[in-house]
């Protein structure tokens, strides 16, 4: 059965990735890495994203995490500089579904950071808090988060696109849901790199 309260402080490690929880030192890494137009385009920050609303945002976090409303944890790689951020939200414990979401410092992408730290907060929400609907919620045009979605083992739903309204226009939202079994860890999605390559898929 799913915790009625997700837990409250958490610490996550595999793969080369530990997340941990937000603390107030990262003040000036978080107002950095936030403050970045394609945050800004993809995701629901305030742009521009200064010390101000950093001080609000770790507050926010702060208050969501001891009161186990969502699950929201800094990518890093040795437990200490925060390089990105994976969040579990919207949580529905009658269904035992929730959404997740995911960001990563500009200067740090393309090095399996995303797909890295969604796959170890996928696993985790699976067989810890046996939540089985996973979901993300991407527009269509952001390729690079639809890659991370299909490499750690989401796929489209085919459900009809959510449409918002936002600074940058509207929005066409895709839902995309993680296939039974694919919350794969590095050495699977390895191994779906390698399928990929010779044809076949494992
Ligand atoms: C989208 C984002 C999180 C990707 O982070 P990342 O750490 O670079 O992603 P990874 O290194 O794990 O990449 C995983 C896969 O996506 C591919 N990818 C990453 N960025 C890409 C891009 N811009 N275009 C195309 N493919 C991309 C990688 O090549 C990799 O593909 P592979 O499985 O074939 O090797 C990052 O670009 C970001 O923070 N963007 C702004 C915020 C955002 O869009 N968040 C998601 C909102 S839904």
């Amino acid at each position: 059965m799913a915790a009625s309260r997700l837990p409250y402080p958490l610490t996550l490690t595999g793969d080369g990735i530990i997340l941990r929880e937000w603390r107030s030192e990262d003040l000036d890494d978080l107002v950095r890495m936030l403050d970045e137009p394609e945050i800004a385009r993809w995701s629901p920050m305030p742009s521009p994203f200064d010390v101000e609303a950093g001080i609000d945002y770790l507050k926010r976090c702060y208050q969501s995490r001891v009161g186990g409303r969502r699950i929201q944890l800094a990518i890093t790689t040795d437990g200490a500089r925060p390089l990105g951020e994976v969040t579990l939200f919207g949580v529905d414990l009658g269904l035992r579904e929730a959404e997740l979401g995911y960001l990563v410092d500009a200067q740090e992408r393309r090095r399996g950071l995303a797909s890295g730290a969604l796959s170890l907060l996928s696993a985790y929400a699976r067989s810890s808090l046996h939540l089985n609907r996973l979901l993300l919620r991407i527009d269509a045009r952001n390729a690079g988060s639809a890659a991370v979605a299909q490499r750690c083992g989401y796929r489209l739903t085919g459900e009809p696109p959510i449409l918002q309204e936002g600074p940058y226009g509207s929005s066409r939202l895709d839902t995309w849901e993680l296939v039974e079994g694919q919350a794969g860890t590095r050495r699977d999605r390895l191994k779906n790199v390698a399928a990929r390559r010779y044809g076949r898929r494992t």
